[in-house]
């Protein structure tokens, strides 16, 4: 029996993930670098200085600590600007009452992110009290696929990994949910999280029977 679900917070309960890619496309712009569909996936998950190192590799393009620093702190600048316009209408269809059946099913909600505005955005929307503990950017030292950001949220939650389901729409997270012994849920439309080894894919929460999810009989 499932008795914590962990949820990845940008792509999984608010469109946010779209703003973290304007962020790193207005940086591209100013650089005059390309930003490819498919690298706009990649970047899911994946922490600031990694998604730039990314972009600076799939342009060849090389860059001094300096000079990223100052590129990841301008994408956070365009991404803390973009912020200020979001409200309701950018929360994932469902996942706020997904996310209070689960509760009222006595099941603890935890936050699993990568993002060190992760508790901005939950504020702005406020929709903090949901989460009975929340795992952000600023907890952790590796990024997912490391599964420290759900280890910890686990053992703060007190549910060992093996009752501990994890929603994800990044291939790292994915994959960080499955090192961290915990079932994955490969959530929304990003390609390869089959690949990545998602026990369930759920394309959007109107899919999502809670009961038989809580049963485990959705995933072998
Ligand atoms: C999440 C997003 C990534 C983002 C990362 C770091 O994992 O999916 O796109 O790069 O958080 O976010 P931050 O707000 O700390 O730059
Ligand atoms: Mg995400």
């Amino acid at each position: 029996t499932i008795e914590a679900v962990i949820f990845d917070l940008d792509g999984v309960v608010v469109y946010t993930d779209e703003y973290h890619s304007r962020g790193w496309r207005r940086l591209c712009d100013d650089q005059g670098w390309r930003f490819p569909e498919e690298v706009s996936d990649q970047l899911r998950g994946v922490s600031r200085m990694e998604s730039l190192q990314i972009i600076l590799d799939s342009n060849g393009v090389s860059a001094t600590g300096e000079e990223k620093e100052e590129m990841a702190h301008r994408k956070n600048e365009y991404y803390k600007t973009y912020l200020q316009e979001v409200d309701e209408s950018a929360l994932v269809p469902g996942a706020v009452d997904c996310i209070r059946e689960l509760r009222r099913r006595g099941v603890l909600i935890g936050l699993g992110s990568a993002s060190k505005n992760a508790l901005t955005v939950l504020r702005g929307l406020g929709i903090e009290e949901l989460f009975d503990q929340a795992v952000t950017g600023l907890d952790i030292t590796r990024s997912k696929p490391d599964p420290q950001v759900f280890t910890l949220g686990g053992q703060r939650l007190g549910v060992s990994p093996e009752r501990c389901a994890v929603f994800e729409d990044a291939v790292s997270g994915v994959e960080a949910a499955n090192a961290a012994g915990m079932i994955s849920v490969g959530f929304g439309p990003t390609q390869g999280l089959d690949q990545a080894g998602a026990d369930l894919l759920v394309p959007d929460y109107a899919w999502l029977d809670i009961d038989a999810f809580l049963a485990g009989t959705l995933w072998s």
